[in-house]
């Protein structure tokens, strides 16, 4: 529990029996493979600890040098988004080493710091009877969960081609630990729905969705891939929330299972996003790179003061809030009685407030269909309406929230940057 102002709120969260002390984790990398790693992500107060992937077999092993390459240089906006392309693969050192040294140490710190701790692995997979070996050896490691990693480029191209080799991982898993275990899948892995309604049925505890997705960059004065001449890698950043989000959407949409949500979380509002559409908790894994490790406590503390704003207490009184508003786009397009009409013809149309305008020019240059215009002499903003096609753009664009659109009709308004468009509020009902 935390004491925000007069109230206590509870930011605990509990999966399958095991309890986090806060729902905001480290997601699976080097940012713990051993007890000092641990121990300083322990202390950036995170609610449970995720392990870099660990596997038996040598050949996943093998890291090339070197392997992260950020993407900073290349656009401010790559900076601000943390983007990076990476060629990390599991964990390097063998597993014996990492079954009675990393692992019971990393268990010791977390258990020094109340916190549960999720083991993340992969094995080939055709080998059934090694991942079975190493879930038991895990368990006995000390961890309370596992993370059974179908996410990595070369697991992920199997799993597509015979989703029944991971049914058959999950199913053999299941019988060999006593312990919750979840998968963590691509962005990119598909049929997404068969596969993770076929794992649910197989009685995982848990998906954590996603890792990252392939990517590649080109240094174009250079003209070569920049890097690594290679596609395999992760192309990693903030930009990737919404797409990630899209997919945990889905995810939650079909199964009644735990999602962990992954993927751009940079700030609070990220996470929320995560929470609201019904994950149970988030991992956060290139901000702890681009920004540092005290991105975790910054975190919690934006999500504590939100619900005090909000008069939440618990993280259940508002998880999922965000879910049931969102529909199949289908049945979206069926509520679209009339036909799509022209200017002038068209329903809606910007107003400028001229109190917040600040003369940037930015709607004169981003409206397509020109209707904005600099006139020097009265310096304003004018704005030919009928030339207007009601897309919203200007409104979210406009760098000091000036432009609403205005239904033409009843002279209300219907868009004014935030939230729900107007129109889209009739699917709700
Ligand atoms: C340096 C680095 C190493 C990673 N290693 C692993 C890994 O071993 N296993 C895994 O499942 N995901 C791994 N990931 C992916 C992250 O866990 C996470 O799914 C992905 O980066 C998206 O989250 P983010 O946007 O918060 O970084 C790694 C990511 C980074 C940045
Ligand atoms: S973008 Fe906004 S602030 Fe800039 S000129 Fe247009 S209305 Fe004014
Ligand atoms: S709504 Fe679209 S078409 Fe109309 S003024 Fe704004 S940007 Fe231009």
């Amino acid at each position: 529990m935390i004491r925000a102002g007069a109230t206590q709120i509870d930011l605990r969260v509990e999966v399958a029996g095991v309890r986090f002390k806060n729902p905001v984790l480290p997601a699976a990398s080097e940012l713990v493979f051993d007890k000092a790693s641990a121990q300083r992500i322990a202390e950036a107060g995170v609610g449970g600890m995720v392990t870099k992937t660990f596997t038996t077999s040598p050949e996943f092993r093998i890291r090339l040098r070197p392997y992260q390459f950020p993407l900073a240089r290349f656009d401010t906006a790559y900076r601000k988004s943390g983007s990076f392309y990476s060629l990390a693969s599991p964990h390097v050192e063998e597993m014996d080493v990492v079954m009675e040294k990393n692992v019971p140490e990393i268990a010791h710190v977390c258990k020094k710091n109340r916190i549960p701790l999720i083991v993340s692995f992969y094995e080939k997979p055709n080998e059934i009877s090694v991942w079975k070996r190493v879930a038991k050896g895990f368990e006995r490691a000390g961890a309370d969960m596992l993370e059974l990693n179908f996410s990595s480029p070369s697991m992920r191209g199997e799993l597509e081609r015979s989703l029944t080799s991971s049914f058959k991982i999950v199913a053999s898993v299941a019988k060999s630990v006593n312990i919750p275990f979840g998968v963590k899948i691509s962005p990119m892995m598909e049929p997404l729905i068969d596969a993770v309604k076929g794992w649910t049925e197989r009685e995982i505890s848990f998906i954590t969705a996603h890792n990252a997705p392939s990517g590649i960059y080109v240094d174009v004065e250079a003209e070569v891939p920049f890097g690594a001449p290679v596609i395999g890698g992760y192309l990693i950043g903030r930009p990737f929330l919404p797409v990630s989000l899209a997919r945990v959407v889905q995810i939650l949409k079909s199964v009644d299972l735990p999602v962990f949500g992954v993927g751009g979380i940079f700030g609070w509002g990220d996470a929320l996003q995560y929470l609201l559409c019904g994950c149970s908790l988030v991992q956060v894994g290139t901000a702890a790179y681009a920004e540092g490790v005290g991105v975790f406590k910054k975190i919690n503390q934006g999500i504590v003061s939100w619900m005090e704003r909000k008069r939440y207490r618990s993280l259940s009184d508002f998880r999922g809030n965000v879910l049931q508003k969102i529909i199949p786009s289908a049945e979206l397009k069926k509520k679209e009685m009339a036909p799509f009409s022209l200017p002038p013809g068209t329903p809606y149309a910007p107003v400028i407030n001229r109190k917040k305008c600040t003369l940037c020019q930015t709607c004169c240059r981003s409206c397509f269909y020109q209707v904005f215009h600099l006139e020097r002499r009265e310096k304003i903003i004018s704005v030919e309406k009928d030339r207007c096609w009601s897309c919203g753009f200007c409104v979210g664009i406009c760098p000091e929230e000036a432009i609403h659109l205005m239904d033409k009709k009843t002279g209300k308004y219907i868009w004014k940057g935030r939230g729900l468009a107007q129109p889209f509020m009739v699917s709700q009902t």
